[in-house]
């Protein structure tokens, strides 16, 4: 099993290239084919030389002309708000207090859990994303499902336990101790199984005691080489919250410091309200900033500063933060960071997007060595992608005439509809349905 060429307009791009030279970094053969062999890449080029040495047992794939790419990385969601998306007129706190606690503390029941994984990981391939970082709920339940449901479909992805044990509803809160000793268990069961990872995960600052905080620490140097996600300064309210629960930090940066959590592969989601020391401790730390676009808008958090974070060096994802983020598309999301970026009079050409989905979060996760790029090694998820998914999209490539213009307004006009195909370790795990009849005219 796993083994398949696929024949397309391939697009890759090299591992961290500086932005000025991401044009030198784009991998893009008109047509090319990937040959995947037990669901890892195993040779990639011009199909014209490839294909008169294929194996001759090996299926050949055609999808030209639509374009091949590494699957979708999204760096921060939540698996248990699959029904709190789209959740009315609430900033941050509020819209916590108010949705999003009180949906999370269904999710110590596994059908819930179950239910609510399988519709978000077919969402998530439905989408071509691939590889995730998922906040799953408090209840070792939540994890124990979503795993399950990954490990199922052999995705490769990174989940935890939120700790929490103050600050939210009974039904959500753990303790010092159970927080600790339900991610130890999880740990042992699932971090390293297949293509899973766990990554520890305190939900913010807000929700954990200085003694939780402390066992999160104690479970970071237990696992030195274990994801940390979390968020950071993504509200005004939020950080006013911070500064009085914790009055002897500098700033919201430092709490999370003082407990050993900024470090490498630590992924903090939001980031939009940082100092100039803690972009640089963000930054001493090897830690990565996750740019949320589509939730920052929708809550009201605030605009994201890419050039800041570039500027301070700090590794950066891009993430939907379903349910905060109102979209499962990487397309959409990239459309919206443009959206929020042109605010601050930012650019975001569609190649440095385009890698930022792919390559850019693979090593914004730490996991640039298995995904994120088309090359010989790597694990075979790929996306194939139609520009001309939409009447709108057809009618605007009627006049696009570079690569560069037609991934703009893919990125900018597209959402799943232009998934034509999503692959995971070799195999098909999504295809496009028959098209959608079109509506009667009125
Ligand atoms: N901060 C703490 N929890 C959450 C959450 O679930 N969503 C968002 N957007 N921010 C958070
Ligand atoms: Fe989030």
């Amino acid at each position: 099993g796993g083994s398949i060429a696929i024949r397309g307009r391939l697009l890759s791009f090299d591992a961290d290239p500086r932005d000025e030279e991401l044009g030198r970094a784009v991998r893009y053969v008109e047509d090319g084919l990937v040959v995947v062999e037990k669901g890892l890449i195993r040779e990639v080029g011009e199909a014209s030389a490839l294909l008169k040495r294929l194996r001759p047992d090996m299926t050949v794939v055609d999808h030209r002309p639509h374009l091949v790419l590494p699957g979708f990385i999204d760096p921060h969601l939540h698996m248990p708000q699959t029904q709190v998306i789209a959740s009315y007129g609430a900033e941050l706190m509020e819209w916590l207090a108010k949705y999003t606690f009180p949906e999370e503390s269904r999710y110590g029941d596994p059908a819930v859990a179950a239910s609510a994984s399988r519709f978000l990981l077919d969402e998530l391939l439905a989408s071509g994303t691939t590889t995730a970082g998922v906040f799953c709920t408090s209840h070792p339940e939540s994890v124990e499902a979503f795993f399950a449901e990954a490990a199922q479909r052999n995705m490769r992805m990174v989940a935890g336990k939120v700790m929490m044990d103050r600050n939210g509803p009974p039904a959500l809160l753990d303790t010092p101790e159970t927080g600790y000793q339900q991610s130890r268990d999880l740990i042992r069961r699932w971090h390293g199984k297949g293509r899973l990872s766990y990554a520890i995960t305190p939900r913010f600052a807000p929700t954990s005691s200085e003694m939780q905080l402390e066992a999160a620490e104690a479970l970071a140097s237990e696992f030195p080489d274990m994801h940390i996600q979390t968020h950071l300064s993504e509200n005004e309210a939020e950080i006013a919250f911070v500064r009085e629960a914790f009055p002897w930090s500098k700033d919201y940066t430092e709490v999370y410091e003082r407990y050993g959590l900024v470090r490498e592969k630590a992924m903090f989601g939001h980031c939009i309200h940082l100092s100039v020391r803690e972009r640089a401790a963000l930054s001493a730390g090897g830690a990565t900033a996750v740019f949320c676009p589509t939730s920052n808008l929708f809550l009201g958090s605030g605009l994201f500063d890419r050039e800041a974070i570039r500027e301070g060096d700090i590794k950066v994802g891009l993430a939907t933060d379903i349910g905060g983020g109102t979209s499962y598309s990487m397309l959409r999301t990239a459309a919206e960071a443009y959206k929020v970026l042109a605010l601050r009079s930012q650019k975001l050409p569609a190649l440095e997007a385009f890698h930022m989905m792919t390559a850019g979060n693979a090593e914004a996760m730490g996991l640039d060595n298995r995904i994120g790029r088309i090359i010989a090694g790597h694990e075979a998820d790929l996306v194939v992608l139609d520009s001309s998914a939409t009447p709108a999209m057809r009618r605007r490539m009627e006049r696009v005439e570079t690569l560069e213009e037609e991934l703009f307004a893919l990125m900018t006009l597209g959402d799943e509809r232009a998934t034509v195909a999503t692959y995971v370790f070799g195999h098909r795990a999504y295809e496009r349905g028959t098209p959608r009849r079109p509506l009667p005219a009125r």
